[in-house]
């Protein structure tokens, strides 16, 4: 475990290869439920580069009307997919919290997707840390402090890394400022997935 400040925990490679593999089984019938779809930004109306599922009882969608979290797809009107076990027990290993999560985001990255600095601040609760494990291409992954304006900095993450950040890295301003092609064959075709839990209400 590396601690790259405090509340900010890197475990590189938590899922070798075999479960990286079969965690990809579950979420390929997850997406087949549930198909990601292109969010837009409040107001603006402008897409997301990134496509988004969700499974858990809540998924977080972004469109016109604003950000939430909600219990179905916003194109199906189905309700989420369950949560794998795979996934609940990830945060069960690494998250270090007494609650259990609700929500876990999708985000699939294709080469030149990328995701601009935000805070994750649509829960009702902060005292639950964010878990997020990558998938697939590595990428470089910006974090910084409360505010837009702290001084960031940034990490590889890569296929099978866990990140978790709660107590004083719980609102850091966060991004994936690029996608690092060839970096991996673990997806096809090639992209980077990454899920995200959180206690959302
Ligand atoms: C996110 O903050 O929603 C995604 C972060 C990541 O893709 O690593
Ligand atoms: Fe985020």
């Amino acid at each position: 475990m590396l601690l790259l400040k405090p509340g900010l925990r890197l475990y590189k490679t938590a899922l070798d290869r075999a479960a990286q593999e079969a965690l990809l089984g579950e979420l390929r019938a997850i997406l087949c439920d549930a198909p990601l779809f292109r969010p837009k930004m409040p107001r603006t109306g402008k897409e997301f580069s990134v496509r988004m599922s969700n499974c858990g009882p809540l998924g977080w969608v972004s469109d016109l009307s604003g950000y939430r979290y909600q219990p179905h797809h916003p194109e199906t009107g189905q309700p989420w997919p369950p949560m794998p076990e795979s996934v609940l027990r990830l945060w069960r290993d690494f998250a270090e919290s007494p609650v259990e999560p609700d929500a876990c985001l999708i985000n699939y990255y294709d080469e030149t997707a990328r995701m601009g600095p935000h805070q994750d601040r649509d829960e009702t609760d902060f005292s639950a840390p964010i878990l997020s494990l990558s998938l697939g291409l590595s990428c470089r992954f910006r974090f910084g402090g409360e505010s837009r304006r702290d001084p960031s900095a940034t990490i590889r993450l890569d296929s099978g890394d866990v990140l978790v950040f709660g107590g004083p890295a719980r609102k850091m301003f966060h991004g994936v400022d690029r996608i690092l092609p060839g970096t991996s064959t673990l997806l096809t075709p090639t992209g980077r997935i990454n899920l995200t839990l959180r206690r959302a209400e």
